[in-house]
């Protein structure tokens, strides 16, 4: 990521406060894989993971509470991840990232945050989720 300057997101915990912090964070993850359980466009991505999706839903609030910059929960608990890497055995193609892409953005449309903050995150994610696709393709 650019490199950031105070009062920017992506400046140490900005992101993360932003967000409703840990709180925020599960929020938007718990309206994220109700929206994958739920939209037609999402049907195969759900279909990738696990019937419960209790694990998925921790993983990922985990995972993004580092990401946005507060603490690192997701090492804490199961250590080091590289995304592509944790994904590449799932086949996920374009039409996957937009699918989880779609559930994000409504998710992120449900919680309280600022229209600005929503964009940035919207952008900022998308970045992942392309890289994921990429490294399916080599
Ligand atoms: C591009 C579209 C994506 C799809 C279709 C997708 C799908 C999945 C699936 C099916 C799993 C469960 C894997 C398993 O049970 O083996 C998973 C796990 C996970 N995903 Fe994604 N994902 C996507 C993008 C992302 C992005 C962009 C992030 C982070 C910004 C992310 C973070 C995670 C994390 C942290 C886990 C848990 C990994 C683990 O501990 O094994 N995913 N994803």
């Amino acid at each position: 990521m650019a490199e950031r300057k105070p009062g920017e997101y992506g400046y140490e915990d900005t992101s993360f406060r932003a967000m409703g912090g840990e709180a925020g964070i599960r929020t938007l993850v718990d309206h994220f894989y109700d929206l994958m359980d739920t939209l037609p466009e999402a049907a195969r991505i759900r279909a990738m993971h696990k019937q419960d999706l209790s694990e998925a839903r921790d993983k990922l609030a985990a995972f993004l509470c580092g990401w946005l910059g507060g603490p690192k929960r997701y090492s804490e608990r199961w250590g080091p991840i590289r995304i592509p890497k944790a994904h590449a055995h799932l086949g996920i193609v374009e039409q996957d990232a937009d699918a989880w892409m779609l559930c994000m953005t409504q998710a992120a449309a449900k919680v309280d945050i600022t229209d600005d903050f929503r964009a940035y995150f919207l952008r900022e994610i998308r970045v992942p989720a392309n890289r994921i696709v990429q490294a399916g393709r080599g």
